[in-house]
């Protein structure tokens, strides 16, 4: 298994550029299940989970070309098999985004259904009962989502119980092939599925209230192809605002939209930070003074990103003074802490709050990477630290961050991989 060491405590400086959005380029993949014709993706990250997704729709039949850096080509014309087997939603349970185009264009699906992570169980009764509202039949037996639309999805009225990101988008992308009009209501109002309507309404789709609670299609009889350009990811801008203000280092970012970072910015300013906004670019100066911690709430967008929590939480161990932290998007997304005290954060955990009170400096230790996020604020506390730190498990890692290493390479960080 890969792993990093990393020679931390070095101010990081210089310019990076942002990625395509993983969360983003994962649904709109899917969604090309839905086209006649195929789609040509721009700013396609390199990622496990995208490669995952791939693997997913040429098991399906789909054909899908690299036709150039960060650009593919998917085309779904000679798709003939209905299912997404276990052996690939195991590792990415974010595959249950190809039940809805499934049952929309072809009445049928076969999907496993996605296990739990260690972050949580992280249901998918939301998607269910969205299609099963569209007039879809649903069993789940054997670990396999079985379901079926012999007569096709038709609109719907739906009010998703908890805001569900992938659950909006797997409703929403059925609903553009449904007979009428489907309202989603407590709908997820992410960056990443305005990307996704503005992707499938090139297609011909008819989505309006993307981004907002309430989204309304109406279904057509057929999707064509065409060209779209991933959005950037928010949350790799995030992590890299963060690896500047715990290095206390000064970094330029490149091809972000900080609208989509309001919540995430405010925070940063609010650590004592300042962050200058120049049209697709982001100027991040931390080589005043060391940060203040800060309290955090995770909500839904547009509040703050439940996947940006444990980057905040490697920053506050490092603050001056007490900053808490909840949780409340999943019930164990703290993982990283344990991780963190054995580089001396001093992080108390109640339930789902977690109070931090900001130590001088951490020390590089052994750590081992958990979950996505959490390894990335592992990477995070090894930069700041004194010594080295190791971090093991980084296919985690790999998950969501485009060559982390070789980027911080170039800004200054000593990190390295090891085989
Ligand atoms: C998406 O996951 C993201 N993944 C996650 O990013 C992100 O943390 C999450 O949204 C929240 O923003 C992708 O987009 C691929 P949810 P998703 O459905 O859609 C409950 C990362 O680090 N729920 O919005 O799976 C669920 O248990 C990953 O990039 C139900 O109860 O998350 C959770 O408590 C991690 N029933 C809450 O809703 C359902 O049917 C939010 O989950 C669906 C969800």
């Amino acid at each position: 298994m890969d792993k990093l060491t990393i020679e931390g405590n070095i101010p990081l400086q210089g310019e990076v550029v942002i990625s395509g959005a993983k969360n983003a380029v994962l649904p709109i993949l899917a969604s090309s299940i839905l086209l006649d014709a195929p789609l040509i993706l721009s700013n396609v990250p390199e990622l496990r989970d995208v490669s995952t997704m791939i693997d997913v729709l040429r098991h399906m039949g789909a054909a899908v070309a690299k036709v150039n850096d960060a650009e593919f080509l998917i085309d779904p014309r000679r798709l003939n098999c209905f299912e997404a087997p276990y052996d690939l939603v195991k590792t990415m349970r974010a595959s249950i985004v190809v039940l809805g185009p499934l049952l929309a264009r072809y009445g049928q699906a076969r999907v496993s259904l996605p296990g739990g992570c260690a972050i949580g169980s992280r249901p998918v009764d939301i998607h269910l009962k969205g299609l099963e509202a569209m007039g879809a039949n649903i069993e789940v037996n054997e670990g396999y989502i079985h379901a079926n639309a012999p007569k096709g999805l038709r609109g719907t009225h739906f009010v998703c119980d908890t805001v569900t990101v992938t659950g909006t988008a797997n409703i929403m992308m059925a609903a553009t092939l449904a007979m009428g009009e489907t309202v989603i209501q407590h709908a997820a109002c992410e960056p990443e599925i305005v990307d996704l309507a503005e992707c499938l309404n090139r297609m011909g789709a008819k989505i309006v209230g993307a981004g907002t609670p309430t989204i309304i299609i109406n279904g057509v009889t057929a999707l064509s192809g065409g060209k779209h350009t991933v959005i950037a990811d928010r949350i790799e801008a995030g992590t890299f605002l963060v690896a500047a203000a715990i290095t206390r280092g000064k970094l330029t970012l490149n091809r972000v939209d900080a609208k989509a970072l309001e919540a995430v910015i405010a925070k940063i300013q609010e650590t004592g930070v300042t962050i200058e906004s120049v049209n697709d670019m982001l100027i991040i100066d931390a080589t005043e003074r060391k940060t203040k911690a800060v309290d955090i709430k995770t909500s839904p967008h547009p509040g703050f990103p439940t996947d940006m929590q444990a980057q905040f939480m490697a920053l506050n161990s490092v603050s001056s003074g007490v900053g808490t932290i909840i949780e409340t998007i999943f019930e164990n997304r703290f993982m990283h802490v344990p991780e963190l005290h054995r580089m001396g954060a001093d992080i108390r955990i109640d339930g789902h709050t977690a109070v931090c009170h900001g130590v001088d400096h951490l020390v590089g230790a052994p750590v081992m990477a958990t979950d996505l996020r959490a390894s990335a604020s592992l990477v995070l506390a090894g930069l700041a630290a004194r010594g080295k730190t190791m971090i093991d498990r980084i296919y985690h890692l790999d998950r969501g961050y485009e060559h982390i290493e070789k980027k911080l390479m170039q800004v200054g960080a000593r990190i390295q991989r090891h085989h």
